[in-house]
């Protein structure tokens, strides 16, 4: 198959794009947070197809994508006022809702699921994609399973060249990391995954919230959670991924200590000096959260390549949108964090 490639500025991109998509063809979409593997939602041919080229187990659902918050209700019942509220504070943009999911939602896009993730993405030629294609659009974030997202067209191709049926090129994703979900079928409301909206944002419209423990824990396989794409490890190169803790300074130490041949450091751009002898990439600055949340994957997939032994990665902490760069770095690092204190 060959992969169109449409860019998301060329005016005749989106109903291009919205034809393949009413015909059950894949079509890789451009959002503010990353790109999405997109398929006709309500179609359960399209939505198998998703499944299959992304290699994704079938017991993980597919977020819907919709034009805004007058489509809420035309694929979800008992829709509390909380979803609006938080549609009107925060879509388009990334945060994604769990609710109650009507009976036109194919279970396959929802892996069997009584509820339905549903979200409006901030990017123009999208949301004109799914108005134009007239049906919600299922996507997974891009990127083969278990890899890192895909936050450039490029990555898209790199994992799907061949494969789809198209990419809407719309440059740089400007998040860089998955929507924030909550489950609003649960009083309190609980975070399913930090993103780019935050915790704090959500407990300012909501008043509680609670948080799931597979975002800050690793979790078992056999685990029964609620987002079932939690548990895998995920986001990750194909070597192993070791977070350093501790100060600047500590970290350097242990890990000028244990640095070998093919090693590489995956750290902030003010430690870069630090690091001249021992391949440092740099993904963002710690000063600032949103240039690490925008780097993270482009990072991780330099960092996935055969050549590579291990990767010492140093992680932010702190709220905003650093908390959910630190899930996405511990999920990759399958929870493997060395304290340089206690390790000398
Ligand atoms: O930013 C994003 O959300 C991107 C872009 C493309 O919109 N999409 C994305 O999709 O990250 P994906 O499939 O990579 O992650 C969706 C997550 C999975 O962890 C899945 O288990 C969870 O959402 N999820 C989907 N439907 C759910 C539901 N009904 N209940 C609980 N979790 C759900
Ligand atoms: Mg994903």
């Amino acid at each position: 198959m060959h992969t169109m490639r449409l860019s998301a500025e060329d005016p005749a991109a989106p109903a291009i794009a919205a034809e393949l998509i009413r015909k059950g063809e894949l079509v890789a979409i451009p959002t503010e947070t990353v790109y999405g593997l997109g398929a006709d939602g309500l179609n359960e041919a399209a939505v198998a197809k998703i499944f299959q080229v992304k290699g994704r187990p079938q017991d993980n659902p597919l977020i819907l994508h919709v034009t805004g918050a007058e489509q809420i209700a035309l694929f979800c019942h008992d829709v509390p006022q909380a979803a609006y509220r938080l549609a009107e504070r925060f879509w388009p943009g990334p945060l994604t809702m769990v609710l109650p999911a009507r009976d036109l939602v194919p279970r396959r896009t929802t892996a069997g699921l009584s509820t339905v993730a549903v979200r409006c993405p901030d990017c123009a030629a999208t949301r004109e994609i799914i108005r134009l294609a007239g049906v919600p659009i299922a996507a997974p974030s891009a990127n083969l399973s278990g890899k890192p997202s895909t936050t450039t067209a490029a990555h898209v191709l790199h994992d799907h060249d061949g494969r789809i049926a198209a990419v809407v090129d719309g440059g740089p994703c400007r998040v860089g990391v998955e929507s924030t979900i909550v489950d609003l079928t649960e009083q309190p409301p609980r975070l399913l995954r930090p993103g780019g909206v935050t915790p704090e944002q959500l407990k300012a419209v909501l008043g509680e919230l609670a948080v799931d423990r597979a975002v800050v824990a690793p979790i078992d396989q056999d685990a029964v959670v609620k987002a079932p794409g939690m548990k895998y490890r995920h986001y990750a190169p194909q070597c192993q991924v070791l977070i350093v803790s501790g100060t600047r300074s500590q970290a350097a130490s242990y890990i000028h200590a244990h640095f070998a041949p093919g090693d590489r450091v995956l750290c902030f751009a003010e430690e870069l000096p630090l690091y001249e002898n021992c391949a440092p990439l740099a993904y963002g600055r710690e000063d600032d959260a949103a240039t690490l949340s925008a780097g993270l994957f482009a990072a991780l997939r330099q960092l996935d390549d055969p050549s590579v032994n291990r990767v010492f990665a140093r992680c932010p902490q702190g709220g905003g949108v650093a908390y959910a760069v630190e899930n996405r770095l511990k999920k990759a690092a399958a929870f493997q964090i060395i304290d340089p204190e206690a390790d000398t």
